[in-house]
């Protein structure tokens, strides 16, 4: 009996600890990134604010999402919409106050969201109290930027010359010659966007009281800016070194002429990572509550997301952003196979040694993804992300399959065609889309707004809306959550145009992907016979499908026409 009943406890303890095994609420999140100028206007300006988005909270809830992150709402000028940051402790008026932003948080909080901000510390704005000060070289700001005198012009005595040969991301030299303080400073962005020195404590310090702030108002965590850009290289004779040509561009203003061994990836940027992160979870620690999470922004290889992420003692960033998806989503042949690669360069590195997985398909800087892989394919891509294992990110919008605006900018090479995926969010076939109650909004909205909007896509059963709403829901059941150790995942391009997931342990799901514009046949393509003769019921099919929820079918007669994605589920034998 006792024998009978100690293994009975043995049971309950471990049921119970594999319940304390469950995953962690960033693992598997669905995340939706709203660019807050183009989300719902409230009053009227043209612009989206605070109160616009609490209004429309409860839309992240019916397509699924279990958090959103914020791009700066901070005081700022706007040179670079907000990525130029004049005071990181107060809300701009053109989105609301510190009282519009704890409403959006509490109301947040009552629908089970989590929310997250931008936190950019690499630079600020140049109307910056800390940058005025720097200027004037008052004391404790002297060194809160990057300064240098620069090197003497043997054609103009007297006048000086760039410190070094740096370019910035937008173009042109990366130092901004300083008249009052007679010193060039450093700015890897815009000249408005002056770089912080984090070779100096005192600048550790206020970033560290920039994100006690955020979190002392109760969000669940940050989506740092800009992470390679933290550091650049100086000499020990105080200098800064010259980085090597590139040679993939004769233009010498463009920041590809030049090779950034210098000016990104250094190496004290891991040691940056590590101490917030180790401050967010001292946070947790006294303050209790869900972890708080930090998303990092870098467009690196995956041996350096490896370090971003933690080399198993120390740890940075919960989820290095995985952009080789944007990568892949720019090659004009995509195929199954060319998926299958940029899904194994994560699942046979990061994925294999930390279990963490995320797949970011969109971002504010960034094209439309249906006019990145054809707008024939981009329910496809939503399906497949969703059936991977980790976290989803989507960029508001790409769930109704916005498209990107087309205008002519005055000078591309500024960024400015970066505005091109920004366009208001389209609610509805209203005036200004629903987006706003003015014509005249900050950037055009675009021109399929009348088809393309959530009322409509609500309505219609195979829209993007509704496709992108079940797979986030299969997303969440147990079946294609996480699998970490366990079984319940394998994936794999069948051709070249054919891609199949399957996920599920005691139900079987197989997700069937066609990027081509090619009838398939699936039974030629099954690596085994048996395979083939089990029967499968149709749980999703998107737009241009034949078949129709609820159909059955043997998976060898199962054929995909152009484009076409199905989710099937197995029929388990009585
Ligand atoms: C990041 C942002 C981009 C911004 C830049 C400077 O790359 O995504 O929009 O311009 O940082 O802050």
């Amino acid at each position: 009996m006792i024998k009978i009943l100690s293994v009975a406890f043995f049971f309950i303890i471990l049921s119970e600890s594999c319940l304390t095994l469950k995953s962690d609420w960033w693992e598997d999140a669905s995340l939706y990134q709203i660019y807050p100028r183009s989300w719902k206007d409230s009053d009227g300006n043209g612009i989206g604010d605070l109160k616009g988005i609490t209004e429309k909270l409860d839309y992240l809830r019916e397509i699924g999402m279990t958090a959103t992150w914020l791009s700066p709402i901070f005081e700022s000028p706007m040179a670079d919409n907000g990525y130029d940051i004049s005071n990181f402790t107060n809300i701009d008026p053109i989105f609301g106050t510190l009282e519009d932003f704890d409403a959006l948080l509490k109301k947040a909080k009552n629908l089970g969201l989590k929310v997250l901000v931008d936190f950019v510390p690499n630079h600020s704005s140049d109307e910056c109290e800390w940058f005025k000060k720097s200027i004037n070289r008052e004391d404790g700001y002297d060194d809160f930027y990057v300064w240098a005198d620069g090197k003497d012009d043997p054609q103009n005595p007297g006048k000086k010359l760039p410190p070094s040969n740096w370019i910035s991301i937008f173009g042109g030299s990366m130092w901004e010659w300083n008249e009052k303080r007679q010193q060039f400073y450093l700015h890897q962005f815009y000249k408005e966007q002056p770089d912080f020195n984090f070779r100096n404590p005192k600048v550790h310090t206020a970033m560290l009281e920039v994100l006690k702030f955020w979190l002392d108002r109760g969000v669940d965590g940050f989506r740092i800016d800009a992470v390679p850009h933290m550091y650049e290289k100086i000499l020990e004779d105080g200098t800064f070194p010259d980085e090597p040509l590139s040679g993939e561009t004769d233009d010498s203003n463009c920041q590809d002429f030049l090779k950034h061994i210098y000016t990104q990836e250094q190496y004290e940027t891991v040691e940056l990572l590590y101490e917030w992160r180790e401050f967010l979870d001292e946070y947790k620690r006294v303050h209790g509550g869900d972890t708080r999470v930090l998303l990092a922004e870098a467009y690196v290889s995956v041996e350096t997301i490896d370090q971003y992420y933690g080399n198993g003692t120390h740890f940075g960033a919960h989820l290095p952003f995985n952009f080789n998806f944007d990568a892949m989503l720019k090659l004009p042949h995509l195929n199954a196979r060319i998926f299958e690669e940029t899904v194994s360069l994560w699942m046979d590195s990061i994925w294999k040694k930390h279990k963490m997985g995320n797949w970011v398909v969109g971002n504010h800087d960034l094209l439309r993804v249906g006019d990145r892989v054809g707008e024939e394919r981009k329910d496809l891509i939503n399906i497949l992300v969703a059936a991977l294992p980790g976290v989803t990110i989507t960029y508001y919008g790409e769930e109704i399959g916005m498209t990107s605006i087309f205008y002519d900018c005055e000078d591309c090479l500024t960024g400015e065609e970066r505005n091109f995926g920004r366009s208001p969010f389209q609610w509805n076939d209203d005036i200004s889309a629903g987006f706003s109650s003015s014509p005249n909004t900050w950037l055009p909205v675009a021109e399929n707004y009348k088809k393309v909007n959530v009322k409509v896509q609500r309505g219609v059963a195979r829209s993007s809306l509704n496709i992108f709403k079940a797979s986030q829901k299969l997303k969440h059941t147990a079946a294609f959550k996480a699998f970490k150790d366990k079984g319940g995942f394998s994936y794999g391009a069948l051709n070249e145009n054919v891609f199949q997931i399957i996920r599920g342990s005691n139900e079987e799901y197989r997700i069937l992907a066609n990027f081509g514009n090619k009838l398939e046949t699936i039974g030629a393509l099954l690596s085994s016979h048996k395979d083939g003769r089990n029967y499968f019921e149709y749980i999703l099919v998107t737009c241009y499908s034949p078949h129709n929820i609820g159909d059955r079918v043997r998976l060898e007669s199962v054929f995909l026409v152009p484009f076409e994605t199905v989710i099937l589920k197995k029929i388990l034998k009585k």
